[in-house]
């Protein structure tokens, strides 16, 4: 029987609902810091996040329906914490649901104030960004797109790239977070160097 190739070996996916339920991307993730109206800490984990461009601007996928979107519309601000592979649960405990408009689980992180902005980060995270808003896109269904211009940024400094260490031993030695959506994630302790092509123009 002939090998299948081409068009002929792949599936289509059904979309007409939503495909990303289908298969695995790899993606960061992240915990939002807002301040609630009371003046409480929020975090929320979010893995639809990017930089915007190559510059300092930040992006997540919110909805107008999440604490988080209202609570960047009213202050103008939010924070970015990169938690560490150790972190996972924690960082996924931020999404329980509210009781009484609280996160009850909330009371148990330990948190530091934005030295910028009027919101929290979680401590232990190896990098953090304070943002001040900049535009929100509604529209996406029921999604909204969150972007902000990065205004303050820290990272513990075994992190920070540099001419001491080799790119390779600083992943190996500082591991990273990867959220694999939907539902798993991965510590990533091993990587190779890029091969980009010559003379390459961003
Ligand atoms: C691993 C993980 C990733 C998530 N990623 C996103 C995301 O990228 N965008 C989003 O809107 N919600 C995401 N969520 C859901 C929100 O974090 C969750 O609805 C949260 O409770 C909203 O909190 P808030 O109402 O305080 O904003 C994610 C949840 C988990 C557990």
């Amino acid at each position: 029987m002939p090998e299948e190739t081409g068009k002929n070996r792949l599936i289509d996916i059904d979309t007409g609902r939503p495909v990303w339920e289908r298969f695995f991307t790899v993606a960061p993730l992240v915990l939002i810091g807002t301040t609630d109206p009371d003046g409480a800490p929020d975090f929320a984990p979010k893995h639809m996040v990017t930089p915007m461009g190559w510059q300092n601007y930040f992006g997540f996928v919110c909805a107008p329906t999440h604490s988080t979107c209202s609570n960047v519309q009213r202050t103008g601000e939010f924070t970015v914490s990169y938690p560490k592979p150790g972190q996972v649960l924690y960082s996924s405990l931020a999404a329980s649901p509210r009781q009484d408009g609280h996160k009850p689980v909330l009371d148990y992180f330990t948190t530091f104030p934005g030295q910028q902005v009027h919101a929290p980060l979680i401590e232990e995270a190896y990098l953090y960004f304070e943002c001040r808003h900049f535009k929100t896109v509604d529209g996406f269904g029921p999604n909204c797109l969150i972007t902000g211009e990065i205004i303050a940024a820290y990272a513990e400094p075994e992190f920070l790239r540099s001419n001491e260490f080799d790119d390779q031993e600083i992943v190996h030695d500082s591991p990273l977070l990867a959220y694999l959506a939907p539902g798993r994630f991965a510590t990533i302790d091993r990587s190779n160097a890029f091969p980009f092509p010559a003379n390459m123009k961003k």
